[in-house]
């Protein structure tokens, strides 16, 4: 080691040694286990008090009992890929070009054929009824009137036929597949007469995760018919909703059973990105479930770059996983992701204050997008380029 790392090695543990020692730690709390939750005494009395998204899980861990808040946080293991999704940020920086006019901000983009006025969109998150009394629901009027892109889950608590009535506007229709093909397509019926135009086939749970701190709670529920699935109304009550003999021939299948859009979520490798492309999908969402199926260490953002490089702008790359900040979403499109997915965050909100929680949540991102956007100096999406962010080692 040279001096000056031995400088820098020395000065990062007088540093954490200080911190952990000092009482400044029990003033402004402590980092959780997950390395976003944040124990304070914070009590918010409505949403427009809140700085930022962590806030809204703050106050989620408050006001959810402790089997709603760990299925709401859980993750594989020892939680080291929901961690991994947000160091790996950390380890790209933004390149900021000056004297650039940015008075006018356009956010939007386009997505087969529909022109979405933010590339911020609601990933799929199922039992929603656990967070909130009017779970999807609130969700649906939220996404809505903030004009977000909204993804249903196969086990939502309320059926996407009710939530595509709220929203007036129908939502992408996440699918897992369960082993019986008949209610597979029976699924895939309701999603299309709900209106829904995109099927978003998920492709990272062969088999569930190793949840440790929330499965079980989950499994009961499921087993006394205690928790609502609404698409799943007039169908025998799933055992469950993955196939572990899932491979690509689903594609041919589901092709031969739906025209809608189709989308695979769960991408995280150059050779899957090279199949999705030649086995003809319209879309991919980079994900590994927000740390929740295997235990990779590897942050989505992280495995964009191979993705997009492989795909070369023949089918939109979208991507999920450890977005809290509007500078997270710069760096995924200055990466080349043509949208993001938040998951967590929508439902801190959800958790917090219901719909008004949740418009919060998309408010600051939001805000946080277009000024980031403006210090950077770009103006639009077709501006932010890889220019803007570098890896340093
Ligand atoms: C509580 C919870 C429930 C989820 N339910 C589903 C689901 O039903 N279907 C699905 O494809 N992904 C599901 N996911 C994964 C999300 O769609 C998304 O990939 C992930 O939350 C993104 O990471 P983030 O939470 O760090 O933003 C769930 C995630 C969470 C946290």
């Amino acid at each position: 080691m040279d001096t000056q790392a031995q400088i820098r090695e020395y000065n990062r543990r007088e540093f954490l040694r200080f911190i952990t020692y000092s009482p400044l730690i029990s003033y402004f709390g402590i980092w959780g286990c997950t390395g976003e939750k944040r124990e304070s005494d914070l009590l918010l009395s409505s949403p427009s008090e809140a700085k930022n998204v962590f806030d809204f899980d703050t106050l989620a861990r408050q006001k959810l009992n402790q089997d709603a808040y760990n299925f709401l946080s859980g993750g594989a293991d020892d939680l080291k890929t929901v961690q991994a999704n947000r160091e790996a940020f950390d380890e790209l920086q933004i390149r900021s070009r000056r004297l650039v006019n940015v008075s006018n901000v356009d956010t939007s983009v386009e997505l087969f054929g529909q022109v979405m006025a933010t590339p911020i969109m609601l990933a799929p998150i199922g039992f929603q009824q656990l967070l909130h009394p009017e779970g999807e629901l609130a969700v649906a009027r939220a996404s809505a009137a903030k004009k977000h892109e909204m993804i249903v889950s196969t086990v939502s608590s309320y059926s996407v036929k009710e939530i595509n009535e709220v929203r007036g506007t129908p939502a992408w229709f996440q699918l897992y597949p369960t082993p019986d093909r008949k209610i597979t397509t029976q699924l895939i019926r309701k999603a299309e007469e709900a209106g829904s135009k995109v099927l978003v086939l998920t492709v990272d749970l062969p088999v569930l995760g190793n949840r440790e701190n929330h499965l079980g709670f989950i499994r009961q529920m499921i087993t006394a018919q205690k928790i609502a699935l609404g698409n799943f109304e007039g169908l025998p009550f799933p055992s469950q909703v993955h196939d572990p003999s899932l491979d690509w021939q689903m594609i041919e299948w589901l092709r031969a059973n739906t025209n809608m859009k189709l989308v695979l979520k769960g991408i995280v490798t150059r050779e899957d990105a090279r199949l999705s492309v030649a086995n003809g999908v319209d879309g991919i969402i980079v994900s590994n479930h927000g740390g929740r199926q295997e235990e990779s260490n590897l942050g989505t953002i992280e495995c964009l770059p191979e993705i997009v490089n492989e795909v070369a702008g023949r089918i939109p790359v979208l991507i999920d996983g450890g977005f809290r900040r509007g500078t997270d979403i710069f760096k995924a499109l200055a990466l080349g992701a043509n949208a993001i997915c938040i998951g967590r965050p929508y439902v801190w909100g959800l958790a917090a204050f219901g719909q008004t929680g949740v418009e919060k949540v998309l408010d600051i991102l939001r805000a946080e997008l277009v000024r980031i956007m403006q210090l950077a100096g770009t103006t639009s999406r077709s501006r932010i380029n890889s220019d803007f962010v570098q890896r340093n080692l």
